[in-house]
């Protein structure tokens, strides 16, 4: 196992314990925790039943013949079933009253608005689905969007989704080349992009960066730009079209295509332990009732909501809980363009207070931000409209979780504290927000029909708060299926280091209430932001510059970002190590992933320390990084005086 160097020790000790209020819990869809732990003992007893009997409310073109048909590490759920994931979300809820309900209701930086119903969104994905037809593309083949958060992003996909193409969403902040090896990987055909969108107040270019990486991409045969920021593009004949041209001419009719069950929905690239990013594979069925339930019982959600998520859809949170568990559901979703602190640090709040938004589900960094810069900012707004509140991506230290529950959620909502992976496609472990007390720092208990543990290397159960692995026993409806055309990694990655179960990567406690706190990646994957950032990918990176011999990534803790990049980096040849290489060096790396994977700092070293094998030697590493001395075994280092010779640096 990766990162087995690093011991799992628990130093939290919280105690607090807020029980959900009265009128909640009567109003919620799971009401007490009686009600939640009969629905955990129901599915424990018969998971397929339990599922199965959730599944018949999406709409199915063609009942299943098996829940489950599990050869592991591979499951197919609802075996032989045909369903259509567009359909599910927009034209369930055209036969009655929602058909005129805002779907989406979007907001830009700059602040133009637009407002989608469930009709009108339904009009647009069948006529971008007619545009996709129209250009080539056909069931199976893959679509990559690269888009800022604008209304076409969810038009693009759900389009994608309506014909059984698979769509693989690339988030707006990665560089050209990662774009390229991603498209490369996914052989996509087509790509959606726009000339450009809004960040901070500047406009971020999209199609420039598309441009550059077709230039390594034979796959792709066309592309669709849409118009966001009149920013000047070239277009090439043949190959570019403006969306709006192809739009204006379209078909609103166009029906959702039965699909199998098990048809890939999409590949969402993900970091992993190596350099090489992870196509992360999603199907149609059983991703769709995950993110269905868990949105409905965890957000609580009813018909009156307004929910807004913060995430950008280029992560699976926007995917899974902004477009398809949401809509899916029917409510009322709300999408933001930009940053939480542009033009001012109470956008957020003015946008709660502006739609009246009731859910409200965010980032543990962004709280950490919002902290940082003072009541004073959601105080100037009525908040009042606020319900539920959620965060995702990181631990939550209880600091922030207090200030979310009393400066934004003024003590009256819930938090759920959403444990879950690109790979898991939906929440695992969290709280119901009407049945199980929250403890600051913890995101509680499983949910129904996920079987999760704390174990050993060996996969033997630990005591109650002795940390371990946190892994999952069964399978489960909105599991990654595989990764993209490397089925051998995925055994690799998840089913091998524990004998037969699914392996996340965290380490994680539960105690004597059965609660569980994540306590952060064991292996050589961080956590920054939010966002999962593999050290090897940005070891990669500043390898691949000319004055680089030998680089080692790791995290150090961030008061905003919970875990910030620092890299040692020994050098070429005759390179002399200078405050310009360090800055040139930085701009490699957002050069060569984006401008989330650029080091926080950069040391450059004579020597790395490594083990006699020759592997670097990151627990120590880590320690200089963030400053603390070093307590474990150095017994097993090649070169002693590389570690005093960076201490030196240091001081
Ligand atoms: O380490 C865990 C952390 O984020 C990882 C998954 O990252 P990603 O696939 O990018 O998905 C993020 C959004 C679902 C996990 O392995 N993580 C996510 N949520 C939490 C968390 N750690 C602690 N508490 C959480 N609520």
């Amino acid at each position: 196992m990766a990162g087995g160097e690093k011991e799992i020790t628990s130093v939290l000790k919280e105690r607090r314990l807020f029980k959900p209020n009265k009128e909640f819990s009567q109003q919620a869809h799971i009401k007490s925790l009686r009600e939640y732990e009969r629905l955990c003992k129901k599915a424990e007893k018969d998971p397929e039943t339990f599922w199965g009997t959730l599944a018949k409310e999406l709409h199915w073109f063609k009942p299943w013949k098996k829940v489950l048909q599990w050869k592991p590490p591979f499951a197919k759920w609802f075996v032989g079933g045909k369903i259509n994931v567009a359909y599910n979300c927009l034209d369930r809820h055209l036969e009655g009253w929602r058909k005129n309900k805002a779907a989406i209701i979007w907001e830009g930086e700059p602040g133009d608005t637009r407002t989608l119903t469930y009709q009108d969104l339904h009009r647009e994905v069948c006529k971008f689905a007619n545009v996709l037809k129209q250009e080539g593309v056909v069931k199976g083949d893959r679509v990559a969007i690269y888009m800022p958060m604008i209304p076409e992003l969810a038009i693009a996909m759900l389009a994608c989704a309506r014909i059984g193409a698979t769509h693989s969403i690339i988030f707006g902040g990665f560089s050209s080349a990662a774009l390229r090896d991603r498209i490369n990987d996914a052989e996509a055909k087509l790509v959606v992009t726009a000339d450009g969108g809004y960040r901070k107040g500047s406009v971020i270019t999209l199609k420039e960066k598309v441009d550059e990486a077709l230039k390594g991409s034979p796959s792709v045969e066309k592309m669709v730009v849409v118009r966001r920021t009149n920013t000047p593009v070239k277009m090439r004949r043949g190959r570019d079209f403006w969306w709006h041209d192809l739009m204006k001419d379209a078909s609103d009719h166009c029906k959702a295509v039965p699909l199998d069950s098990e048809h890939p929905l999409f590949i969402l690239y993900t970091s992993g332990t190596t350099g090489k990013p992870k196509g992360v594979v999603h199907t149609t069925g059983g991703y769709l009732l995950g993110t269905t339930v868990t949105a409905r019982w965890i957000f609580d959600l009813k018909d009156t909501d307004t929910y807004w998520c913060t995430a950008d859809i280029g992560w699976v949170t926007g995917h899974s809980y902004i477009i398809y568990g949401i809509l899916s559901n029917g409510v009322t979703s709300v999408m933001y363009e930009g940053v939480p602190t542009y033009p001012q640090p109470d956008r957020l709040w003015q946008i709660v207070d502006k739609y009246k938004v009731n859910v409200f589900y965010t980032a543990p960094t962004a709280i950490r931000a919002l902290v940082k810069l003072g009541k004073a900012w959601p105080e100037r707004h009525d908040l009042s409209s606020l319900r539920l509140l959620g965060t995702v991506g990181e631990p939550i230290n209880p600091e922030a979780w207090m200030w979310y529950h009393t400066i934004i959620g003024k003590k009256k909502c819930p938090i759920v504290d959403t444990w879950w992976q690109t790979e898991t496609g939906s929440i695992m472990i969290s709280p119901l927000p009407g049945a199980i007390p929250t403890k600051p720092g913890s995101a509680t208990r499983p949910f129904p029909g996920i079987s999760v543990d704390v174990v050993d290397r060996k996969g033997a159960g630990v005591k109650p708060n002795i940390g371990g692995y946190l892994i999952i026993k069964r399978p489960w409806p909105s599991m990654l299926r595989t990764i993209w055309r490397d089925p051998k990694r995925f055994k690799n990655q998840y089913w091998s280091d524990i004998p037969g179960v699914y392996f996340t990567g965290d380490g994680a406690r539960r105690d004597r209430d059965g609660y569980f706190w994540v306590m952060g990646r064991v292996d050589d994957v961080i956590n920054v932001a939010g966002h999962r950032l593999g050290t090897m990918e940005v070891e990669s990176a500043l390898v691949s510059h000319p004055a680089v011999a030998e680089a080692a990534v790791v995290g150090r803790p961030d008061p905003i970002k919970g875990t910030g990049i620092a890299a040692f980096v020994t050098l070429e040849g005759k390179n002399k190590p200078a405050e310009k290489l360090k800055k040139a060096l930085k701009a490699h790396v957002t050069k060569e992933i984006g401008a989330i994977a650029r080091p926080d700092d950069i040391r450059f070293t004579e020597n790395l320390p490594k083990t006699r094998s020759g592997k670097i030697m990151r627990r120590l590493l880590r320690d200089i990084a963030s400053g603390n001395e070093t307590v474990g075994d150095t017994s097993t280092l090649e070169d002693y005086t590389v570690l005093a010779t960076l201490r030196q640096e240091d001081e």
